[in-house]
């Protein structure tokens, strides 16, 4: 490897943004010949072929995917007796990390994430001496109580549009329960007097592919509802049903959490923007956290909804006339009583249909332990929650995709994936 080029290593990369950002690098974003190798690390065992990235070609980086590494054990130096049997780490030079698992326990939550990112940050501080940059998401969540803005909390917390400086303002109580403000102490820690500096990343609702299922993917709990609400009215693949009258399909949700103002993102535009950063060390490094979403002007689920469903043949409408569940009072998780069958209920319901028609991986690689609250998407965030994405665009990167591009990307990529009919 020649001084000038560069090594990627992404940990998490079968999850929502680490799948799009190996696939960016190997897309050859920013430009073909900016990286030389990409290492993929991911926890659960899967194969290259399940992972849908581009094809190598000559001026694609090298692509190593190491599967299987469970970074909740050991230590850094554990980690890194490990890597360096496998990996090429003294060639590092950015790592983008990805990694989240969810414990039930807060508090457990916390200290599992925190003592996993610093397994891997004390691994490359000793083994990678060529590192420039680190980047993380945060979110606007960050535990089932709180989160990085406040939108787990009945009603939310700040005034929107949501600022960056805003995330240093939560409630005190509510600071030991979100593990970003730990992220951000031990990068802060780890990189002072280094070379290397690093930023993070801050995304609301993220709309991407995954090869393996994940934990929190709307568009995978949305797209498999969907379709098998399609398939059990008839509808064939991105078919629209011609033969008899048309299928709705209502909104999962109330009125008030269709019409309320977010800003979603696409795993593509974020993979971009961390990678962007992290060319632009001098711009955007020092521990600074952006905003990103897809587009400066926010959107609404229920308008969103409508678009969703006609990819699958069907006509989406607004919620239920009959929902009860009108007011601002339910919490990420719960649901209202006059609930009819919730997307999660379905699914379980009636998934041996993927089995059946082909798609056996859909029954498998579906939504893990977000399925709950997933469905509670429509019930609980009742409350605008727009990001402002000044800071991101004087930062020079352009952003302004419409944001239903992202979600109809996805469902072909799990079409093409077999995880949904
Ligand atoms: N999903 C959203 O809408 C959303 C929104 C805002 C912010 N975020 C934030 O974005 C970050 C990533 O979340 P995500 O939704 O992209 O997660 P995800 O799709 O569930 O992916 C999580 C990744 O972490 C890996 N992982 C889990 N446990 C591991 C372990 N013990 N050792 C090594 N790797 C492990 C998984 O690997 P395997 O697949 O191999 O197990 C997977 O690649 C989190 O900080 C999350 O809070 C997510």
């Amino acid at each position: 490897m020649s001084e000038d080029s560069k090594h990627a290593i992404v940990y998490g990369a079968s999850g929502i943004i680490g799948w799009a950002l190996v696939d960016q690098l190997l897309s050859l974003y920013p430009q073909a010949g900016t990286f030389s190798k990409v290492t993929a690390v991911t926890n659960r065992p899967i194969d290259l072929s399940d992972m849908y990235w581009p094809e190598a070609d000559p001026q694609t980086p090298a692509l190593q995917l190491v599967s299987g590494v469970d970074l909740r054990h050991g230590d850094g130096a554990a980690l890194a007796n490990s890597l360096k049997t496998k990996v090429d780490i003294e060639s590092v030079t950015h790592v983008y990390y990805l990694v989240f698992t969810a414990v039930d326990d807060n508090l457990e939550e916390v200290a599992t994430n925190r003592q996993m990112f610093r397994n891997v940050i004390d691994a490359h501080s000793l083994l990678s001496p060529r590192l420039e940059f680190v980047a993380f998401p945060g979110g606007t969540r960050a535990s089932k109580l709180t989160n990085g803005y406040g939108i787990y909390a009945p009603g939310g917390i700040f005034t929107p549009p949501l600022q960056e400086d805003m995330v240093n303002n939560l409630p005190s109580d509510y600071a030991k329960t979100v593990v970003y403000t730990e992220y951000r102490k031990l990068l802060n820690a780890a990189s002072e007097g280094q070379k290397w500096t690093w930023c993070e990343v801050c995304p609301d609702a993220i709309i991407g592919f995954t090869p393996n299922g994940s934990q929190f993917s709307l568009a995978l709990h949305w797209a498999q509802y969907l379709s098998l609400y399609a398939y059990n009215h008839s509808i064939g693949p991105g078919v629209q049903n011609t033969k008899s009258a048309l299928v709705e399909v209502s909104f999962p949700g109330n009125i008030a959490s269709a019409n309320s103002l977010f800003s979603p993102a696409s795993s593509k535009t974020i993979a971009r923007f961390m990678i962007y950063a992290s060319m632009h060390p001098k711009k955007c490094g020092s521990g600074q956290l952006f905003n990103i979403a897809d587009n400066e002007v926010p959107c609404k689920y229920g308008e969103l909804w409508l678009r969703l469903a006609k990819w699958f043949g069907l006509v989406g409408k607004g919620p239920a006339e009959t929902s009860q569940a009108q007011d601002n009072t339910f919490k990420a998780g719960e649901l209202p009583q006059d609930t009819s069958m919730t997307p999660g209920e379905y699914v379980a319901k009636y998934r041996d249909a993927f089995a059946k028609n082909g798609c056996p991986n859909a029954v498998s690689r579906g939504v893990g332990a977000g399925n709950r609250q997933l469905d509670s998407v429509g019930y609980w965030l009742t409350f605008d929650r727009q990001m402002s994405l000044k800071k991101l665009k004087e930062s020079g990167f352009e952003v302004d995709k419409d944001p239903a591009q992202g979600w109809l990307e996805t469902f072909e990529m799990f079409r093409k994936a077999g995880l949904i009919l």
